[in-house]
């Protein structure tokens, strides 16, 4: 997985178009890009199209509103369907909301007939200040368990903060920290972080920037919200030729040389956190079908 499209539930002409671009998953939102009075409506029209046949569809994610929000059963109810592979969860105060979702996913896998479990479940990990303070419960907090993301937009409303970029682009302090802790909570869970959105969709070199910034940093993805934003996501997040080459000869040196703890590759020292790093990049050029 390298980009995910949010797409807002309540339009039929923009769930279908992001069926066509080339993201790797969608995220079909229930959530904040659907205003109040249209929750009903995005429920029914996000059913209406999981009735479609979409056997060449990227991979499904519903995005539901946050467990206080009293829309969240009526989002399971009407929009989960057996092809929505994991549940984004926004605004989430610890890992007690995500076992909370997970009990109502429970009973809605029970009621689709589906196998129990097999919903995960992705966190927006810094949309409260409850959460950024709770990020280690989301290490223990179930098998449903996909992936960490971060948010800053709802963080900054909730600490009162004017804005979460500098004049350069680049995040302020508090934003920072927090797109640091999601990397650290991920690792530790074990599983991947997702890197947020970039909202500027008209500005791809600012994007790029901040996509390479990501693949530096460790995040194994990235959201969008916007079509545009997709080619330049999925290049960015797929292992360039060289980078599997050198790899693939890290890998290669340790299987010729069993039992080594330390090895030297063109004159570089390279020992056992080198081989663990080689190996995550041959697995996303393999996801990506590159290796
Ligand atoms: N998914 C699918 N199609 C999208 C899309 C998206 N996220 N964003 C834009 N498009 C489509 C538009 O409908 C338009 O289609 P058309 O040419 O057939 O009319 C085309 O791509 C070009 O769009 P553009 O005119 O550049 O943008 P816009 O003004 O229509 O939309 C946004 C701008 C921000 C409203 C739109 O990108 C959007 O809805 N993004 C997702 C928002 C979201 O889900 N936010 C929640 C997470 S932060
Ligand atoms: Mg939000």
């Amino acid at each position: 997985m390298r980009s995910l499209l949010f797409v807002p539930g309540d339009d039929a002409a923009k769930l279908k178009k992001a069926c066509a671009s080339a993201a790797d998953a969608l995220i079909i939102d229930l959530e904040d890009s659907v205003a109040p009075d249209q929750k009903r409506n995005a429920r029914e029209t996000t059913a209406a199209f999981l009735a479609n046949d979409l056997a060449d569809a990227p991979t499904l994610y519903l995005r539901v509103n946050e467990i206080a929000s009293g829309e969240l059963e009526a989002d399971l109810h009407v929009a989960l369907s057996d092809k929505i592979a994991g549940v984004a969860l926004p605004k989430a105060r610890s890992g007690d909301d995500v076992r909370q979702l997970s009990k109502l996913l429970d009973g809605a896998e029970a009621k689709l007939g589906l196998h129990l479990g097999g919903i995960g479940i992705f966190p927006i990990a810094t949309e409260t200040p409850q959460s950024v303070l709770a990020i280690q419960s989301y290490t223990e907090c179930g098998d449903r368990l996909l992936a960490l993301t971060w948010g800053a937009e709802d963080l900054a409303a909730a600490i009162g903060a004017t804005a979460n970029r500098q004049a350069d682009g680049t995040y302020t302090p508090p934003f920072e920290l927090v797109r640091s802790l999601c990397l650290f909570a991920a690792a530790a869970a074990g599983v991947q972080a997702i890197d947020t959105v970039y909202t500027d969709f008209s500005d791809p070199e600012g994007l790029r920037a901040e996509s390479v910034r990501a693949v530096r940093d460790g995040f194994s993805s990235k959201m969008a919200i916007h079509p545009a934003q997709i080619d330049v996501i999925n290049e960015v997040f797929t292992p360039s030729g060289e980078e599997v080459s050198r790899a693939r000869a890290i890998v290669e040196a340790f299987e010729a040389a069993p039992g080594a703890g330390v090895l030297a590759i063109d004159g570089r020292m390279v020992d056992r956190p080198h081989l663990r790093q080689a190996e995550n990049i041959l697995t996303r050029a393999r996801q990506a079908g590159r290796g």
